[in-house]
């Protein structure tokens, strides 16, 4: 979580900003190294997701700015604000970089659901807007992950 500001909206947008980075670039790892007989349609589908996620985290950093405060950002800041998990450089079963994906969706999820509820407190609907909209991602990214995990 970044150092707590005045404005817990803000603080939950640096937390959202940090989960959605951290999972951009482990998607984009799962990308890189699956391997095995799902291998095109995982390839692909990850692809679309870590390109979804790069645009959302631009939206979110730029949400921080409209409300006067300044985004954090780099790869090393952004590491430390974020919970979800890191895979190393190694061979992993296509289920277990799917099962990886869906915890880290799981955390980015619970995290903006309470900011959600913040932004709800301070009647900043616009934000609470943005965030009820990447809920929805996530939650259709993680139908879709817990889908395939089902025949695994
Ligand atoms: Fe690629």
């Amino acid at each position: 979580m970044p150092i707590p500001t005045a404005n817990p909206v803000v603080d939950g947008l640096g937390t959202l900003l940090a989960d959605s980075y951290a999972l951009m670039a482990q998607t984009h790892l799962a990308h890189w190294n699956v391997e095995g007989p799902d291998f095109f349609q995982l390839h692909t589908a990850f692809q679309a997701q870590y390109e979804e996620l790069f645009t959302a985290v631009d939206e979110i950093a730029e949400r921080v700015r409209a409300l006067g405060a300044y985004a954090p950002g780099g790869l090393a800041t952004l590491a430390a604000y974020s919970e979800i998990e890191e895979l190393g450089v190694e061979s992993l079963s296509a289920p277990r970089f799917v099962e990886h994906l869906a915890g880290g969706h799981e955390l980015l999820v619970r995290h903006a659901a309470s900011l959600r509820d913040a932004a709800e407190e301070a009647r900043d609907h616009e934000t609470q807007d943005l965030v009820i909209a990447r809920i929805q991602v996530h939650q259709k990214t993680l139908w879709m992950l817990r889908s395939f995990l089902r025949g695994s």
